[in-house]
């Protein structure tokens, strides 16, 4: 069965402020309350939201946004774009993903968790504690769940470029204090304790990759936390996989100085820089060493955590 929603007053849809322009669509869903179903409910609110980013892309671009000259949206809304690579891969990412990962004798659970309790451990010994995290390009939403719980977060956002994977998070991953959320009508708040990202830069355009980095650091508060994982170039077990992958055709990777850098401009600090996943399910029993091991590049992958400046 359908779910049914009421649509809440445009004012209060993602903090957008309603302008005089759109104040037709306002009325047009506030002449009501009447029940939609679900989906259709997201489609009318995503409308608005599309309407709305336009509307303060236009603001910014004369300047007649106070308080947000000089900061640039990732991109303008519905600026055109080939039909996003991860769209065909939606419901078969899974699949895909493990055909891809068997050499490792692991799955994607396995990295997942791996990836977040590490991070875990390094908020600790940062003694920080994040109530809201934001997953940037978080694909079918497999790991904003983990991210709240395993962080303890209040609230998670996954933001990503396709239709088909956010309609996928939003299926299987949603719950009261999750959104997914599409990037053209994503604006940054800084309002985030702390970002995560993985597997994501090595699919962006280098010329795109300063503006993602933008948006991440306009997402967070001030001394906000940015975990940025990739895979390790440097690694031949990691260029193996990727090879095998069929998803990662057209990857550029990077590799954990050119992370830093990129982070560096894009006005951040770098906390530090860990390598994980060196050793395959066969070699388990020695896996302990990997804790000793995090400083040596030898990882699959690593993390880069830098801060907010
Ligand atoms: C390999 S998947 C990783 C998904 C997820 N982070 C995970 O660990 O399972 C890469 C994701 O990045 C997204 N992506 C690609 N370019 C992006 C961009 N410019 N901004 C945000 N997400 C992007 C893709 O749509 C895809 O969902």
């Amino acid at each position: 069965m359908m779910e049914t929603t009421f649509l809440r007053p445009y004012s209060k849809v993602s903090g957008c402020d309603a302008g005089s322009s759109d104040r037709k669509v306002y009325s047009c869903v506030t002449s009501g309350p009447r029940p939609i179903d679900g989906s259709s409910a997201q489609a009318v609110v995503e409308a608005l939201q599309r309407s709305c980013c336009e509307m303060r892309w236009n603001a910014v671009q004369t300047r007649q946004l106070p308080g947000r000259e000089g900061i640039e949206p990732l991109r303008r809304p519905q600026e055109a774009m080939a039909e996003p690579l991860f769209d065909s891969y939606a419901t078969a990412y899974d699949q895909a993903l493990a055909r891809s990962l068997a050499a490792s004798g692991e799955g994607r659970d396995y990295f997942a968790r791996g990836r977040i309790g590490w991070l875990s451990r390094r908020l600790g010994e940062l003694h920080f504690k994040p109530a809201s995290v934001l997953d940037f390009g978080c694909g079918d939403g497999f790991t904003v769940p983990l991210l709240r719980e395993g962080l303890g977060a209040r609230t998670a956002v996954g933001v990503d470029v396709s239709d088909e994977s956010l309609a996928v998070a939003r299926e299987r991953h949603a719950s009261e204090s999750t959104t997914y959320t599409h990037l053209d009508v994503y604006w940054p708040a800084g309002d985030q304790d702390l970002a995560y990202c993985n597997g994501v830069f090595h699919h962006i355009p280098l010329a795109e990759r300063a503006r993602a980095v933008a948006i991440v650091r306009e997402s967070l508060k001030p001394n906000g936390l940015f975990s940025l994982w990739e895979n390790n170039p440097w690694n031949p077990a990691t260029l193996y996989v990727m090879s095998q992958c069929e998803f990662d055709k057209d990857a550029i990777t990077l590799s954990a100085p050119e992370t830093r850098k990129l982070l560096r401009a894009g006005g951040f600090e770098i906390v530090c820089t860990d390598f994980r996943f060196i050793f395959p399910r066969a070699l388990r029993m020695i896996r302990k060493l990997e804790d000793l091991l995090f400083r040596a590049p030898l990882g699959t992958q690593y993390q880069v955590l830098a801060r907010r400046a």
